[in-house]
């Protein structure tokens, strides 16, 4: 039966799951164009930053899903992969993205092929593509206001090309995706090194501790920011009103520092199909 489905290709897919982990929304942006130029009527979305507790689901065969991750470290964020891990598919296909901020993915897409084939998915496409980099500053920008309208487009030609794929998604082709094993070591940063609130500027409105995917942001009588659980994702300073929260560590500093210098010639999407 399913092999069935899966030769009669994307007639038979009645629903295109969107599977993504985006604290500061750029992987979001980009999973959501490539889904809506694909003809689907039926999307559903599962956003892991948001959800965090609720239980995955069990994908069904009659459904196409893209999984989005952005790339922390040349690796997938490791709060995030505890949530895919729970996915379960029975060889229905999907697609894998990952988002990065203009450095380098490493061995993040990689990763993804490896544990989306484990929770059951029959991987058809994967791409690689760009968002403005977490730690970008007005005065130090890597990757500034992307996804842009260059990325959209190619996000555009991306869903095309999977729609060509699903035609003939049982070709015996494997995807060649680049990275190395063993992958890439996570990079660990000390509990000190997080955002700060600047107390004169903050009205305590609670957007920093909504858009933590980590729940490591309290308001008691001022904003507390547990380091342990702070993964450095950057939408508590992205999405403060008050412009309250910084991310203004020497670690971190040097990083962007680095990253400005380095990183700040445009590099494009690509895919793997
Ligand atoms: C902890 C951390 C590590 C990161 N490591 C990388 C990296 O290795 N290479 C890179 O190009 N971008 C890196 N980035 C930037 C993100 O991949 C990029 O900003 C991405 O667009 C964020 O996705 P989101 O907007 O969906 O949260 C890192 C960001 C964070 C927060």
């Amino acid at each position: 039966m399913n092999e069935l489905l899966l030769n009669r290709g994307l007639e038979t897919m009645e629903t295109l799951s969107l599977i993504y982990y985006s604290p500061t929304k750029t992987t979001q942006k980009i999973v959501r164009e490539i889904g809506q130029n694909m003809g689907f009527k039926l999307i559903s979305e599962n956003n892991i930053a948001e959800n965090r507790t609720e239980s995955m689901a069990k994908i069904t065969n009659n459904c196409l899903t893209i999984i989005g991750m952005p790339v922390y470290a040349g690796r997938l964020p490791i709060t995030a992969v505890e949530t895919l891990k729970k996915v379960q598919s029975n060889q229905s296909p999907a697609v894998i993205v990952v988002v990065y901020g203009n450095r380098d993915y490493d061995d993040s897409l990689l990763e993804l092929k490896e544990i989306a084939s484990n929770c059951g998915f029959k991987i058809i496409a994967g791409a690689a593509f760009i968002g403005e980099h977490s730690y970008s500053t007005n005065e130090k920008p890597i990757a500034k206001n992307r996804p842009d309208k260059q990325d959209l487009e190619k996000c555009r030609d991306f869903a095309g090309m999977i729609t060509e794929k699903m035609k003939d998604i049982n070709s015996p082709s494997e995807l060649n995706i680049p990275g190395n094993h063993p992958y890439k070591a996570h990079k660990q940063f000390p509990a000190t090194a997080h955002p700060e609130t600047d107390n004169d500027r903050c009205n305590q409105c609670g957007v920093c501790v909504d858009s933590c995917p980590t729940n490591a942001i309290t308001i008691q009588e001022t904003v507390i920011t547990n380091g342990e659980l702070c993964t450095l994702c950057c939408a508590c300073v992205k999405y403060c009103p008050d412009e309250a929260r910084t991310l203004d560590n020497s670690i971190v500093n040097t990083i962007r520092d680095n990253l400005f210098l380095n990183c700040s010639m445009r590099k494009e999407p690509k895919y793997f199909v």
